[in-house]
C-alpha cells in the first residue's frame, strides 16, 4: 500500500522459485516491478529449489512463465536480460544444513559495497516445510536482523485453529511478529484496496454505513473452474479452509471494520481484528441452520462437459470435500447488530465473480402508488472485486414517459474506463510492500487465529456428520439449493451482479 517510491536495496530469497508459484505468480510480479521502476537497482532473486538443473534452465523456465502470465505481455529482449541478470539459482534441500551455510556464503556484490539490503525470505512451498525452513533460518543467524530481514508465508496458513496458533508460535520463537508477513492475495487486489479508500476519503458514505440502513450484506468469491491439478490438496482443504477462513473473511472485516485513526499497520490490522471478534460464534448445535456445503457433481461450462468433483484427479471417489460453503454470520457490536452477512464460495459455478452487495433498507414509506412501484427494488451497493472492477450503486428513477413509473437504474465506476492502462497484479503490490516493510495488507498472527476460531465449529461439526448428499451441485450452477434456502429464509436472496449487467439480471 505504497503511496510513494521507495528506494530499498533487497535480495529476495525464493524458497520454492523453482515451482509453479514462482513461474506463474512472483517473477512476472517482480518482472513487472522492475519494468515500472519500483524496484532498486540493488535488488537480486534468488530461487531456491532442487527442482531444476541450472540456471540457464530456471531462466528459461522463468521467462516462459512471465510471458504466458505476465499483465504486461511477452517479455521484451532487452528489458528480459537486463532483469534475468537479477537472478541466481541456489539448489538444496530445505531440510538440510548445507543449504543454510550455503545462503550465508551468498553475498550480493551490492551488498559488500554498502549497508545491509532488507532480505526477504519468501516460503513458496508446501506448508510442511514452513516450520523446518524457518528453524534453519532462524539457526543460521538470519532472523537476528529484525529491521531487515523478513519472512513470507503463503496461505494455508494451518489447516485449523489449533495447527495456526502452533504455527503462529513456532514462527514466533524465531522472528518477532514485525518481521512475519502472512500472505492474503485477496488484499493485494486493486478492488479489495479500494474498499479502504471508497469507504474512508468519501464523507457520503460513512453516515449510512450502518444497521438503521443497511439490511444485509453478501459475500460471494465464485469460480468456473475446478479444482484442476490441485485434487491432492484440496481433499484436504475444501472450501471453507482454502477461500472462506482467509480471502472471504478477510473481506468481510474490510467492510464490516471501524475507521481506522490511520493507516498505520497495526491500526488497520486491529480494527479488522475487532470485527473478527465480534462476529457472534457459531454454535454446534445450530451449524445446520447458518452454515451450507456442496460438492459439484458433472455439468456443463460454456457449452462444454465437465467432470464431477470425484472424478477429478487424486480425488477420492467417495470423497465428502467440500466445493462449495455458504454461512450466514452476525456481528454484535453497535454498528452492525441485526445485519446478516451471507458469505459463500464455490467452484464450478455458472460465472467466476467476486463480488459484494450491501442491500439497503427499503424507504420508511411509499409515497407513489403501487402501479408505479411494480419493479421498485432496495438500494443496492456492489462492489466487483473481479472479474470486471467497479462499483455499482443501483437506485430507482422514473422511466420516461407519461406515467410515473419507477424503476432501478444504475450508476456505476468502472476502473477499466477511469484509469489507463493494466492494473498492477496483487503479488505486485504485496511483494513491494514486503520490501518496504509495511504490513498492512498481511494477516497478524491475532487475524489468522480469530478467523479459524469461527470456522472451527464448522469445520468439526462436517467432519463429525460427513455429507450423505454429495454431489449437490452439478457444474456450471449457482450451488446447492440448501444455498437459497439459508438465506431465503430471512426473506433474502442473492444477488450477484456485475458492473457490466443490467439492474433486472440479479440472479
Ligand atoms: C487461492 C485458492 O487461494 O485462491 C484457490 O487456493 C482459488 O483455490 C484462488 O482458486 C482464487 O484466487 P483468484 O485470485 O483467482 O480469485
Amino acid at each position: 500500500m505504497q503511496s510513494t517510491s521507495y528506494n530499498t536495496a533487497a535480495v529476495i530469497y525464493i524458497f520454492g522459485g523453482t515451482g509453479d508459484l514462482s513461474r506463474r505468480k512472483l517473477i512476472p510480479a517482480l518482472y513487472n516491478l522492475y519494468l515500472g521502476g519500483w524496484l532498486h537497482e540493488n535488488f537480486s532473486i534468488i530461487c531456491i529449489g532442487s527442482s531444476i538443473g541450472n540456471r540457464e534452465t530456471l531462466i528459461k523456465e522463468l521467462k516462459s512463465g512471465v510471458d504466458e502470465f505476465s499483465r504486461s505481455g511477452k517479455t521484451k529482449k532487452a528489458q528480459w536480460d537486463d532483469f534475468e541478470k537479477k537472478i541466481e539459482l541456489l539448489k538444496g534441500d530445505f531440510t538440510q544444513k548445507k543449504l543454510y551455510s550455503n545462503l550465508k556464503k551468498i553475498k550480493c556484490s551490492f551488498e559488500k559495497k554498502q549497508a545491509p539490503a532488507n532480505r526477504i525470505f519468501y516460503l513458496a512451498v508446501p506448508p510442511k516445510f514452513i516450520g523446518i525452513i524457518a528453524e534453519n533460518l532462524g539457526e543460521a543467524g538470519f532472523a537476528a536482523d529484525r529491521l531487515h530481514n523478513r519472512i513470507v508465508v503463503e496461505k494455508p496458513f494451518g489447516t485449523d485453529l489449533k495447527s495456526a496458533r502452533e504455527l503462529n508460535k513456532q514462527l514466533q520463537c524465531i522472528f518477532k511478529e514485525n518481521q512475519i508477513y502472512r500472505i492474503d492475495h485477496y488484499l493485494g487486489k486493486e478492488t479489495v484496496q479500494n474498499i479502504l479508500a471508497f469507504r474512508f476519503a468519501n464523507a457520503l458514505f460513512e453516515p449510512i454505513w450502518n444497521r438503521n440502513f443497511i439490511d444485509s450484506v453478501q459475500i460471494t468469491v465464485a469460480e468456473k473452474i475446478g479444482v484442476e491439478q490441485r485434487g491432492g490438496y484440496y481433499e484436504t482443504s475444501g472450501a471453507l479452509r482454502d477461500m472462506i477462513q482467509n480471502h472471504v473473511m478477510q473481506l468481510l472485516c474490510l467492510i464490516a471494520m471501524e475507521p481506522p485513526v490511520s493507516f498505520d499497520a497495526d491500526e488497520v490490522r486491529n480494527k479488522k481484528a475487532d470485527v473478527l471478534r465480534a462476529i457472534l460464534p457459531l454454535r454446534k448445535d445450530d451449524i445446520h441452520n447458518v452454515a451450507v456445503r456442496g460438492q459439484y457433481g458433472s455439468g456443463w461450462i460454456e457449452g462444454e462437459k465437465v467432470k464431477g468433483y470425484r472424478q477429478e484427479k487424486n480425488v477420492a471417489p467417495d470423497s465428502v470435500t467440500e466445493t462449495f460453503a455458504a454461512i450466514k454470520f452476525e456481528i454484535e457490536n453497535w454498528r452492525w447488530n441485526g445485519v446478516p452477512f451471507y458469505v459463500r464460495s464455490g467452484k464450478r459455478m455458472n460465472q467466476s465473480i467476486s463480488c459484494i452487495t450491501i442491500e439497503f433498507k427499503p424507504v420508511p414509506h411509499q409515497s407513489f402508488p403501487s402501479e408505479a412501484n411494480e419493479n421498485w427494488r432496495s438500494n443496492l451497493l456492489v462492489i466487483n472485486i473481479q472479474p470486471d472492477m467497479g462499483i455499482k450503486l443501483r437506485m430507482q428513477a422514473k422511466r420516461p414517459g407519461p406515467q410515473m413509473l419507477l424503476t432501478p437504474v444504475d450508476m456505476i465506476f468502472s476502473y477499466k474506463e477511469s484509469y489507463e492502462g493494466s492494473t498492477p497484479e496483487a503479488y505486485e503490490t504485496l511483494l513491494q510492500d514486503v520490501i518496504e516493510g509495511d504490513a498492512t495488507l498481511f494477516m497478524r498472527a491475532d487475524q489468522v487465529e480469530a478467523a479459524w476460531q469461527l470456522v472451527q465449529p464448522v469445520l468439526e461439526n462436517w467432519k463429525a456428520n460427513p455429507s450423505v448428499n454429495f454431489p449437490n451441485y452439478a457444474s456450471g450452477t449457482f450451488g446447492p439449493e440448501a444455498a437459497e434456502t439459508l438465506i431465503a429464509k430471512d426473506g433474502n436472496q442473492w444477488i450477484t451482479m456485475s458492473i457490466n449487467s443490467k439492474s433486472q439480471n440479479d440472479d
